[in-house]
Order: structure tokens, then sequence, then C-alpha cells
């Protein structure tokens, strides 16, 4: 019954940060021979396909979300016959290849922007979003960067401004302009025709403004503390036309076998949804952010985590297709927002429930943020708000892979200075040390990627969530999350989570009498139990096989 469903749907997706992945030249900054290097260890894995942050030319304002050719490799990454035997071996091994596409904005290095801003009556000067100044000169409206500061950047030579809501070397494309979409959609075929397998589409909510230029009101909720939450981005995130653009996008991608576009979107459900489209003719999968939006201890707790389930089931249109992140390259690393021993829940929760999985690299091994000294912050929004800077910098999160505990963790050849430092615990957490270890979280990860695949109840079952009586009591334990997943003909599966420290003895006799642990976060639980008195111990997190 799975073959009727889409690679994409039952697989499994692995983020790498290029930059941070594997340096095979030795100028401590990762690139496309290293990702290949690292293939098998990827197949070790049971992911299905790996997505790759831009590799495209680029200044590096913000570490290639800033492109400036987006048909073109960058020579820290490699070249393009690196891109050809990547996407081949990749291929080989039975995975699949999906790039980051950013429509947004370009580099203000790109052709296009250097023609936009060169006069006012170049034919390219309105691909780009120009405005005169406000009658005292400043910026022509209050629209805010999410890098800090305003949205707009003075040129000089023109007298106007034009909208960047990143750093000011990305300026924003207008797809209010006839040929800005056109443009964009060859760009998608020249990597379809080559054989890339799907786009992760880098903010695709933001990619249309309003045509008004109307100041955004003041958001009454902010707490004071990151400036660009002051307002409510009414006018520059999800207008509703951007949904014809995306329509647009994804008759290209209808034009190819089985292609996958992967939506950039931090929304609430209601609204998120509409991103599948209203024929499904959208997003295959919008992303659904809401287990990285748990940014701490407080926040992970088992009942927010089932009424969020629950509530994204609930709103998920009938045939659209779930999908669920951990963490990601803007984000701090889920084993230091829950701490590492929640940190194994976090990843049979990810890997159980209904939905494709995403994983950031270094997750399988509980990666956590590396601190980085003032003197080395490279990110453009803690660089341009260091006092913010341990809140929103995402250089912590974005550190070398901890291959081995040799020099420069086997990321890059000793001696060589690595563009983030390395976490300052490698020696002990690192690739090499965790796969002679039966109970590490590499060896856990890698049970729960096969189970699923090996399993239709994980991988494209049903899902229902149930309640967790205390032994004795009627009352759930409230550091419990337990659901079932089943697919007929098959067998079924009851995932039973302890996002709390103390042990609970539960009565799960409601689901059925008995079960066979076929994966436990310790690694060394089996065996049979009985679920009308199934001791589940702290931070532990179990599969149970339903007889
Ligand atoms: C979202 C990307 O994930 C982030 O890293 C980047 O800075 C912005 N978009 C701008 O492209």
């Amino acid at each position: 019954m799975t073959n009727s469903y889409l690679w994409w749907q039952k697989g499994v997706i692995y983020q790498i940060y290029p930059r941070s992945f594997q340096d095979s030249n030795g100028d401590g900054i990762g690139d496309l021979m290293g990702i290949i290097q690292r293939l098998d260890y990827l197949q070790s894995l049971n992911v299905d396909a790996i997505w790759v942050s831009p590799i495209y030319p680029s200044p590096m304002h913000d570490f290639g979300y800033d492109v400036a050719d987006y048909t073109g490799i960058h020579p820290i990454f490699g070249t393009m016959a690196d891109v050809d035997r990547l996407l081949s071996e990749v291929h080989r091994r039975g995975m699949k290849l999906i790039l980051d596409l950013v429509p947004n904005h370009t580099s203000d290095e790109h052709p296009w922007f250097v023609e936009s801003r060169s006069s006012r009556d170049n034919p390219k000067r309105d691909w780009y979003i120009w405005r005169n100044p406000a009658p005292d000169g400043g910026p022509p409206n209050n629209w805010l960067s999410f890098f800090g500061g305003p949205a707009w950047t003075f040129d000089e030579k023109t007298g106007q401004y034009y909208l960047h809501q990143f750093v000011k070397q990305q300026p924003e494309l207008n797809y209010r302009h006839p040929e800005v979409l056109p443009a964009m959609l060859d760009i998608m075929r020249f990597w379809l025709d080559k054989g890339v397998d799907g786009f992760r589409v880098d903010v695709i909510w933001l990619m249309l403004k309003d045509d008004q230029f109307r100041d955004e009101p003041p958001n009454p909720d902010w707490d004071g503390v990151v400036p660009f939450m002051k307002l409510q981005h009414i006018y520059t995130q999800n207008l509703p036309g951007v949904h014809d653009l995306i329509r647009q996008m994804r008759r290209v991608m209808d034009e190819y076998d089985e292609r996958l576009m992967v939506g950039e979107i931090y929304l609430p459900n209601q609204e998120l949804m509409k991103y599948y489209g209203q024929n499904y003719d959208e997003c295959h999968l919008p992303f659904n952010f809401q287990l990285i939006n748990l940014s701490d201890r407080m926040t992970w707790k088992a009942q927010t985590v089932r009424q969020m389930v629950d509530a994204y089931e609930a709103a998920l249109p009938q045939e659209g297709w779930p999908n669920w992140v951990l963490g990601n390259h803007d984000r701090h690393r889920v084993a230091t927002r829950v701490g590492p021993a929640q940190a194994r829940v976090a990843n049979m929760l990810l890997l159980t429930l209904r939905g494709t999985p995403t994983t950031y690299y270094g997750e399988e091994i509980g990666m956590e943020n590396v601190p980085i000294p003032p003197e080395s912050i490279q990110d453009p929004p803690a660089v341009n708000q260091p006092e913010l800077a341990h809140l929103i910098g995402r250089d912590p999160e974005r550190t070398p892979m901890q291959w081995d505990d040799g020099p420069n963790a086997g990321f890059a050849p000793a001696g060589v200075e690595t563009w983030l430092p390395l976490a300052p615990d490698y020696t002990e957490r690192n690739v090499a040390g965790q796969e002679t270890d039966p109970t590490s979280m590499l060896n856990l990860y890698r049970a729960l990627t096969n189970l699923r695949r090996s399993e239709p109840a994980l991988s494209v079952g049903d899902y229902t969530s149930v309640s967790a009586p205390q032994r004795g009591e009627s009352r759930g334990a409230d550091d419990i999350f337990a659901y079932l997943r089943s697919v007929p003909n098959s067998d079924r599966f009851l995932i039973v989570l302890n996002f709390g420290s103390k042990s609970h003895t539960l009565d799960l006799s409601h689901v059925a009498p008995q079960a066979t642990i076929a994966v436990a976060t310790d690694m060394i639980r089996s065996g049979p139990v009985d679920l009308s008195n199934l001791s589940c111990r702290p931070d532990e997190g179990l599969i149970l096989r339903l007889d």
C-alpha cells in the first residue's frame, strides 16, 4: 500500500548547511566534494533526501542567501561539475537532492540589480522595489528589516530608496513586474532539467508586498526585545496575491515527474494551510515550524505538544500532507532548547509523527549550540545588533559537523582555521565515537529511521493521540504524550513519550493488553511489556509494537 505514496511523503529529509558539513580542500569551509565524501554516512542514516542550503555565487553577506547568480556555483563550494557529480552520486544511492531557491531577493551584486541601480530609466529598474524618499528625506515608510534597522536603503546615485527585508545587500525583487516571475521560473527549469528533485523555497510567504506601501501598524503584543517585532507585518508578509505566484511556480514543478516544492513559511495553522493551495496547486509541503518554535524547556511540554499536533492534524486540508521540523540553520539547536536527554525524545517524536520529517545536520548526534566569542560573530543580525546576539545570532547552530575526535573534528584538515569555531565538547560528541556505542544518539536515530522505513504504519499510517492515565488513576499523566500509528493489514505502533524528569507507571490497557518494545530512547530496553502496568522512566520514549 505504501507504493501509492510519493518519495517525499514516505521519506526523511536531511538539511545540510554546506559551509559546515565537510571541508575537502582545507579552506576551513565545507564544500560539495565534502558532501560527496559523506554520502555513505547519509545513506547509513536512512535519510531519503538531502536539502542543501545555497551554494550559488554570493558575496556571502547572508552566507549564500544573497545570490549573485542563480545558475552558477560559488567557487568555495566547487564547480558545476561537482554538482553534477553530487547529483549522480545521490541518485546512485537511491536518494534525492533538494536545492535552496531564493526568489524573494538577490544579492546587490546580481547583474539584475547592478543594472537596476544604474539609472532610473534602466529597463531593469522596476525589477526591484524603488521608492522616493519621504518628504523629510527619510525612508518611504516604516517597514523594518528582520536583521535590524529600516527595510530601506538610500541609493545616492539615483536618489531613491530600495527595499530589503534582510541585509541591505539583499534587495527585494518586484513580483509585480511582469518579467520577474518568468525569469525565476526559467531558473527553476534550469535546475529541474539537470535532475534536481526539488526546492526549498526561501521566505516564500514574503514574495509580494503592499502596492500602496502603507505603514505597518504597531504590534500591541511587542515584548520590547527584538525591534523587528515592533510592527504587525501585514503589508510585507502573507499577502493574498502571493498565492498566485506560488501556483505559477508549482505549475513548473508539475512539468516534471515527482519533484518537491517545500515553502519556508512561519505562519499559524490557519494561514499556513492556505499554502497547500485551494486545489493542492501550491506547495507540496508548507514547512511546519511549530516544534522549532518551542524554544526552551518551559515550552517543551507533553500537553503543549499534544495539543499542537492534534490542532495541526485537525487543520490540515483533506489531502494536505503533513510535515515536521525540529531544527534548522536559523534556530537554536534542539538539544540546546530542550536538553540532551529530551533531544532523544524529540528525535523519536519527529520520526514517529505522521508527515515528512526534516532533520538538521548534527541533530542525529545531539549537537548543541556552540558559544561564539564576540570577535568571531559572523551572522548579520548578530553583527548589527550585538546586544541581541545571544538571542538572535545564528552562528551557534551553524558550526562544523563533529565527525571524530581528531584535529578540527574531522571537518577540516589539521591546522586549518574553521570558519566558525568547533564545539568545545567535540572530542566527546562526534560521529565516530557514537558509531561504536550501541546506545548512542546516532544509533538511536538509525533505529528510528530504519523502523520508520520498514513499517508502513510509521511512514504513512494514521495518527491518533491516546490518553495515558497513571496506573490506578483516571487522570492522564501530564508529562506523557502517547499516540497510535496504524495502517490496515500491518502492525500498529503505540508511541509513549515522557517529556518530564519523573518516572510514571501508566495504564494503557485501553489500547491493548500488551506490546513489545520496538525502540526505546535508551537503546537498551526491549522485550514484551504489560500495558496495564507500563513504567516510563524519566526522559524516556518508547515505540511499542502492538500484538
Ligand atoms: C530564510 C533563511 O533561512 C535565512 O537563513 C535567511 O537569512 C533569510 N531567509 C533571508 O534569505
